[in-house]
């Protein structure tokens, strides 16, 4: 059964987004709770949609803002960002505002038109440009690349409101709308920034330093997906503040794989010798953690050590598959990396993790330590000595 539930956010403003209770993947990226595409109706004497919602959401989303106003009395549509969770419903909805003006970013018009056959014009804006909409200005915050090219925010000075699109977002299905409703969702917004955000870090420490250099003050803040920050905004920038910075990240990672017990003995040798410290350190076994949790992971590590066995020649699958999906999100600067694993015939699993570190140019820690079949006494010395290592880098790191 559809939910036309409609919350009010402010007098004017109301959130006509869908919850996709259903949601376990996100292109790839696991999520265990699913999760929520926001699209808001500001409902002045000339009522503007933002955003819409994913394709399958339509019918539930046209729904929700007839339940607010006829859809014809629309007069602007601002599209804040393309990627289809949030542009799925645009050709249906055009359908249904056709008294709507629409308004976007010079990629987002050239990439709508890539993904959609449509022949309504649509008014180009720009970063700082300010428009009278009705009773209601609105403020256009270009954020390219944060994380799509086409990628902006929409203020309303006079309301101090920020419709953030994918920035300070959270994929997790919910009844509550608002911060102060539930625990704030720290969680949910790291492993969303982990995932989506983090090769933008430099990206988003410009723009946190634009909004208030632009008296961009935002008292509410409505991101794309999940919770509105009301109570705790200076949390959640403080947060990205952290997380694009790399000042989160502290301790050791330990990720390995094993087809036969010899990587997993040198993991946790690895990790009883970092534990003799007082270096924080963490141990995943990577086919057991999905992947969008071990990146979220390495965000908050200082020192990342990968173990992989070798098999026909090569590097484990699973933590094959893990470095492509680094390569993109490139976690690798500000962080000192190592590498282990065993094999059994000529090798090759380590000789492929320590190539493609250095490709990816990878500070690395040392030479890695391998093991034919079970760690001998010899290489039980060798991860003694990679953790000793790794113990003195970190600890000088913090002084
Ligand atoms: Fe939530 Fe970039 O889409």
């Amino acid at each position: 059964m559809m939910n036309h539930h409609v919350t009010k956010v402010t007098d004017d403003i109301h959130w006509v987004g869908v919850v996709d209770w259903n949601l376990r993947d996100f292109h790839g990226f696991s999520v265990s709770r699913g999760g929520s595409y926001n699209a808001f109706l500001i409902n002045g004497d000339e009522p503007i949609l933002v955003d819409t919602v994913k394709a399958p959401f339509t019918r539930e989303f046209l729904d929700k803002i007839a339940a607010v106003t006829d859809l014809k009395k629309i007069r602007h549509f601002i599209i804040n960002h393309i990627e289809p969770d949030h542009s799925g419903a645009f050709t249906e909805v055009l359908k249904h505002i056709p008294n709507a003006t629409l308004y976007a970013s010079e990629n987002a018009i050239s990439g709508l038109h890539r993904y959609y056959e449509f022949d309504r014009p649509i008014e180009l804006v720009h970063s700082g440009e300010i428009r009278k909409l009705g009773n209601h200005v609105c403020q256009f915050v270009e954020t390219p690349m944060a994380h799509w090219p086409d990628s902006m925010m929409t203020y309303m000075p006079e309301e101090q409101v920020l419709f953030s699109s994918d920035i300070f977002g959270q994929l997790r299905a919910t009844s509550e709308r608002f911060d102060n409703e539930l625990d704030p969702p720290y969680e949910d917004a790291a492993l969303y920034y982990a995932n989506i955000i983090l090769p933008f870090n430099h990206i988003v420490l410009k723009t946190l330093e634009f909004l208030p250099k632009n008296k961009i003050t935002p008292r509410l803040i409505l991101p794309d997906h999940g919770i509105f920050w009301k109570d705790h905004i200076a949390d959640i920038l403080a947060y990205y503040r952290c997380w694009a910075s790399g000042r989160c990240a502290h301790g050791a990672l330990i990720l390995y794989d094993s087809m036969w017990g010899s990587t997993e003995r040198m993991a946790d040798r690895l990790y009883r010798e970092l534990s003799k410290s007082d270096v924080k350190v963490r141990k995943l076994h990577i086919r057991s953690t999905p992947m969008s949790q071990i990146v979220t992971e390495i965000m908050y590590s200082k020192a990342v050590l990968i173990g992989t066995p070798t098999i026909n020649d090569t590097i484990f699958p699973s933590v094959g598959q893990l470095l492509i999906y680094l390569q993109g999100l490139r976690p690798g600067p500000g962080r000192i990396w190592g590498g282990f694993g065993s094999y059994g015939w000529g090798g090759g699993g380590v000789e492929y993790l320590m190539r493609w570190y250095r490709e990816n140019q990878y500070e690395l820690i040392g030479d890695p330590v391998e093991s034919r079949f079970r760690p001998s006494a010899d290489i039980n010395q060798g991860c003694d000595d990679m953790a000793q290592a790794i113990v003195e880098r970190l600890q000088a790191a913090s002084q």
